[in-house]
């Protein structure tokens, strides 16, 4: 008797979630560039480190139900595209909101205090004794911080901050007074936060609003010791305008953790500043969020296959 397997396309799963997946699902690898064969059998899509799925790419798919996505954002998906052809796509959203507003807090200490570079020089033979006027950063505690972003994530940062005694501002789409009640944060516009704040933490989407949202004139906008967090998508930050506020020392640090594009050419000039600190976007992984948006990515595909409702459905 023979048993048929779904076809699922999916780029570089690792071990844990192909367990998940179970052996009554087919994965077709995909490479940089989907083969046809492929692409004619998926039924579905899983979207692991977030290839680029657009409309004419659906059309070679012409099998194609569901595009579940391990992370919260799509922005690399036409979702748009995607409910036009009756395709659904899910998401993991939630479960790596406080992942990622720790990650938002460790690249501020990070930027402010100058953790990278003091682990760089205290390994180098330089480090020949202790100098107190030595690498003296800014301090967080007590200071202004602006979060671009109030939803989900950027709560979570504001609860942390508070625990940091730091007075907290926020801009977004719209007002949220009930998160003004509970956190304590005051809603300003965009240009009065970034000349306020001492910190600036990105946690939006990338949307078609907040694509090259930071740019040279918001840049001006911010202090000359004003430090820049990016937690949110490379795409928020128009980078050129960054370097030059960078090597101008128009703002102080900028912390990214994310680029775009996702890797920076390796001879980006960004690469070559002393003032930034650029990790490879590791926002939501933690040990126990990544798990468990491997379990929600498989949840919402299995939950497609079987035709029911997807538990967090985007589309
Ligand atoms: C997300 O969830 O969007 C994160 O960037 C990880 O993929």
């Amino acid at each position: 008797m023979s048993i048929t397997r779904t076809s699922v396309m999916a780029d570089g799963l690792p071990p844990s979630l192909l367990e998940m997946l179970g052996h009554e699902i087919e994965i077709l690898e995909w490479d940089d560039r989907p083969t046809s064969s492929a692409l004619e059998r998926a039924v579905a899509f899983i979207t692991y480190g977030h290839p680029r799925v657009d409309g004419p790419l659906m059309d070679r798919a012409p099998n194609l139900k569901i595009v579940s996505n391990h992370g919260v954002g799509v922005d690399h998906i036409d979702c748009a595209a995607a409910k036009s052809r009756g395709i659904l796509v899910g998401n993991t959203p939630g479960c790596l909101d406080a992942a990622t507003a720790d990650m938002t807090m460790a690249l501020m200490l990070a930027a402010a205090r100058n953790v990278v570079a003091g682990d760089k020089f205290a390994r180098s033979p330089a480090f020949v004794h202790y100098d107190p006027s030595f690498m003296i950063g800014y301090e967080v505690s007590g200071s202004t911080l602006g979060i671009v972003g109030l939803g989900r994530i950027g709560k979570q940062v504001a609860r942390r901050a508070r625990a940091f005694d730091m007075k907290i501002l926020y801009h977004n789409r719209s007002r949220d007074e009930a998160a003004e009640r509970e956190l304590g944060v005051t809603y300003v516009s965009l240009d009065d936060l970034l000349a306020e704040s001492d910190f600036v933490t990105l946690n939006c989407p990338l949307t078609a609003e907040t694509t090259n949202l930071i740019g040279q004139r918001e840049l001006g906008l911010m202090k000359p010791t004003g430090i820049l967090v990016n937690v949110a998508r490379g795409g928020v930050v128009d980078h050129d305008a960054l370097l030059a506020a960078l090597k101008s020392k128009r703002i102080a640090v900028a912390a990214l953790d994310v680029t775009a594009p996702e890797p920076l050419p390796r001879n980006h000039p960004l690469l070559e500043l002393d003032n930034i600190i650029i990790v490879p976007h590791l926002g939501s992984a933690s040990n126990r969020t990544r798990h468990r948006m491997q379990q929600m990515t498989v949840e919402n595909l299995k939950a497609g296959l079987a035709g029911q409702e997807l538990p967090w459905r985007v589309v």
